[in-house]
């Protein structure tokens, strides 16, 4: 089965193009480390990283051991240290010059050994890497490239990044990466739906009330306004990683859990997302920018006064959506989607509502009995509960209600288990070559369709973005969203 954890993988080079980047540093040294730590890296593997500046293997070394002693929470063993570092090397390539990659001839070995390549720049160079391996004439079909996002900042240049590299690289050696689909409890959404019938026979219009999402992220823009301020959050958090929950919670029952089967009923939601447009944008859509404010006690600025700030920006720092799903399941059941920068906390989580029992036999409790929601916690503290109605225990003359949580924690739960973020897991499969867990072209390219209608219609009006102060959980606007339904947000 393609999601078993088996260990064994072919001889494999992982080839890191920008690998003394940010995202090279910030994870994927650290996830790279904590897959030696739990002897899932196949000894043979090697780790070569690839990037423009003067280094050899042991500066190289040490840059690596340096962003682990920054990043990774963890202490760092000797022994797997040793372990870790004896496969990396390095390679100073400028990745624009197509003859410096024929020096990967001399260290590729593509007969004996597949050569993952994982793009960790920006896509303004796919092209020139693709082209300096062809070049080179290091890949064979067994070759495989990861990419991740930005894929574009909208439909078009998305596939302009999928047609360049559709010229190297057939569509079964691309692994697009969604982190999100490598969190634990994302994962998790199949065996809860899919493993437990209370579930997967409660699982529409018929039992769910409405369903919320919330992304809520502590950190600002962390220096990185130039690229935020082009992408916002709507495309920098909702095109992909919301979305890509949204689609697991809605999708169909797929045959079994081979990648094409999980894709196709992942892509036939994202065809029913009914498109909100300058029509409905303003009743369904609310676009938030952080002011300056208080995060944990602590004075933080607002995003036009960050490091670089345009202070005319109309940029989305929180975004908030009702969705529907034109589809059998779920007609009628809205998706409320949120997610923003600067929020009160680091919180992500799905709420499940349940819908009202039609009559109610304990008004002496409550007035109108409280839903039950299915809450399942993706970070941090990963878990799921149910909130239920319990009776009160004693003897009185009165039942009493009160509301009671079933309540499964991950880390008291699976005590032994290491729970890993979402890198350790994808860039493994990317070396086992399971794409399961990686999106296709037409999937990716559907999400685009449908949040290029609500980008349009955002640059139709002459709104901009609502104010909220930083530490809070978003703009007024994103309440009254969901008070026009006579709802409000889990919070
Ligand atoms: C990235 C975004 O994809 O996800 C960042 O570019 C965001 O802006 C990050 O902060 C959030 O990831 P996580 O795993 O911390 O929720």
């Amino acid at each position: 089965m393609p999601l078993k954890d088996k260990k064994s993988y072919k001889p494999c080079d992982l080839i890191i193009y920008g690998a003394l980047g940010d995202l090279s540093r910030r994870k994927l040294f650290i996830s790279l480390y904590r897959l030696e730590n739990a002897n899932l890296l196949e000894a043979d593997t090697r780790i070569l990283g690839v990037d423009r500046h003067d280094n050899d293997n042991a500066v190289f070394t040490a840059f690596v051991l340096k962003n682990l002693q920054e990043f990774l929470n963890d202490k760092i063993e000797n022994s797997v240290w040793q372990r870790f570092s004896a496969r990396l090397s390095y390679l100073k390539i400028d990745l624009t010059q197509q003859d410096q990659y024929l020096q990967l001839k001399a260290v590729l070995t593509p007969h004996t050994r597949v050569a993952v390549n994982y793009f960790a720049v920006s896509p303004v160079l796919f092209k020139n890497i693709c082209h300096g391996l062809q070049h080179a004439g290091v890949l064979n079909q067994e070759s495989r490239m990861v990419m991740e996002k930005p894929i574009g900042h909208d439909l078009q240049s998305c596939k302009e990044i999928n047609d360049a590299v559709a010229k190297v690289f057939s569509e079964a050696q691309v692994f697009r990466i969604d982190h999100y689909l490598g969190k634990e409890t994302v994962l998790n959404l199949l065996a809860l739906r899919f493993a437990n019938s209370i579930f997967t026979t409660n699982w529409d219009h018929n039992t769910i009330d409405h369903i919320q999402v919330t992304v809520a992220e502590e950190v600002g823009i962390e220096g990185r306004f130039e690229y935020f301020d082009k992408t916002g959050q709507l495309r920098d958090m909702l095109q992909n990683h919301l979305l890509q929950i949204l689609t697991f919670i809605a999708m169909e029952p797929p045959v079994n859990l081979e990648a094409k089967s999980i894709r196709n009923e992942k892509i036939k939601v994202l065809e029913a997302l009914r498109p909100i447009t300058a029509s409905n944008a303003d009743e369904k859509t609310v676009r938030g920018q952080y002011s300056a404010g208080f995060l944990k006690g602590s004075a933080v600025p607002g995003y036009l006064e960050e490091d670089g700030a345009d202070v005319d920006s109309s940029t989305e720092s929180f975004v908030a959506l009702r969705v529907d799903i034109d589809n059998w399941r779920w007609a009628g059941v809205p998706f409320y989607l949120r997610t923003g920068k600067r929020m009160t906390h680091k919180r992500t989580e799905i709420v499940i509502y349940f819908k009202q029992l039609p009559h109610n036999i304990f008004g002496d409790s409550f007035r109108e009995l409280p839903q039950n929601k299915l809450t399942i916690h993706l970070q941090p503290n990963e878990g799921v509960d149910v909130q239920i109605l319990n009776k009160v225990p004693g003897i009185d003359e009165h039942i009493k209600l009160q509301k009671t949580k079933l309540d499964l924690s991950f880390s008291e739960t699976f005590k032994k288990s290491s729970i890993f973020g979402g890198y350790e897991k994808l860039v493994l499969e990317a070396m086992r070559g399971n794409p399961t867990l990686f999106l296709s072209r037409e999937e990716i390219e559907q999400a685009w369709i449908w949040v290029d209608s609500i980008q349009d219609a955002w640059q139709h009006t002459n709104e901009t973005p609502k104010q909220y102060q930083a530490g809070s959980w978003g703009p007024v606007a994103s309440v009254a969203l969901l008070a026009r339904d006579n709802r409000a947000w889990e919070e």
